[in-house]
């Protein structure tokens, strides 16, 4: 099976604080890989740094099979390489009106180089409407992200990673905004990610959720990677009881951490 995603010896530190030391794992195509870790863990820094947010202080990224410019790399080449995030936190852009959001990295554009507007904008409302069936009041394409609620926002980005049925998926704690007929909708949307070939990172404190969807286990621990396991080799049970001998584990050095 090809590899989506390899991601080589990643380390990156805030001032005094390791976030991440020797981060290695990859994702195949048409895989589902759940990243699964305490508070603090690191898993929200690894897919920052995969989703061109927070630059690596050293390791490599292969796409595809083809190796990253960590330089270079950025939300935008992120994009342009297919690799759609949904964020934990507020998404980017707040000041942005929806369209601009949905599309920012890949505007439709005319034959002379101009944005689609009109059409970006439906585009963007049917998305809204159709993927995750948010039925907001008036919600228009010209609001701003600012104005939505968190549920909402959680919506819009995964309407976006739905409608561009992008090669990796990215979802840090999407269902956490969401009321219940929206998380079974998203769960089902992580799914169906492998039948077209695509792949997901997927990353919740749910474990019910995380071994409903996810093909494979990677567990991150003050920011290593300690243990990986296939689905099929872990039941529900083992699952809950790796994560909770995962907190309890003295890491040599770093018990102030
Ligand atoms: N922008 C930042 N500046 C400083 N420290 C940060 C920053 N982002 C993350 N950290 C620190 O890096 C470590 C890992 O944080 P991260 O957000 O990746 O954890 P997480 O596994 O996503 O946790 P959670 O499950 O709570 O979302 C934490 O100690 C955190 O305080
Ligand atoms: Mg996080």
């Amino acid at each position: 099976m090809d590899t989506i995603l390899k991601a080589t010896s990643l380390n990156k530190s805030f001032g005094p604080i390791r976030a991440l030391s020797n981060i290695n794992f990859s994702i195949k195509k048409g895989e589902v890989v759940a990243l699964i870790g305490d508070n603090g863990a690191g898993k929200s820094t690894v897919i920052k740094i995969l989703a061109g947010l927070f630059r690596p202080d050293s390791g490599s990224l292969q796409i595809a099979g083809k190796q990253v410019n960590l330089k270079r790399y950025s939300v935008r080449t992120a994009r342009a390489l297919g690799i759609e995030t949904v964020y934990q936190e507020r998404s980017l852009g707040e000041k942005q009106p929806l369209w601009r959001n949905v599309f920012v990295g890949r505007h439709l554009k005319n034959s002379f180089g101009f944005i689609r507007v009109k059409e970006e904008k439906a585009l963007t409302l049917a998305m809204l409407k159709n993927s995750i069936g948010l039925k907001g009041v008036g919600i228009s394409a010209d609001a701003l992200v600012c104005t939505l609620s968190g549920g909402e926002r959680q919506g819009l980005a995964i309407s976006r990673a739905m409608h561009f049925n992008s090669a990796l998926t990215i979802l840090d704690e999407p269902t956490t905004a969401l009321a219940v007929k929206e998380v079974a909708m998203v769960l089902n949307f992580i799914r169906s990610i492998p039948e077209k070939g695509r792949s997901a990172l997927f990353v919740s404190h749910n474990l019910h959720h995380v071994h409903e969807v996810a093909d494979r286990f990677v567990f991150i621990d003050r920011g290593m990677i300690v243990h990986e396991c296939r689905r099929d080799a872990m039941s529900l049970a083992q699952l809950f009881t790796t994560v909770e001998q995962l907190s309890m584990t003295p890491v040599p050095g770093r018990e102030n951490q």
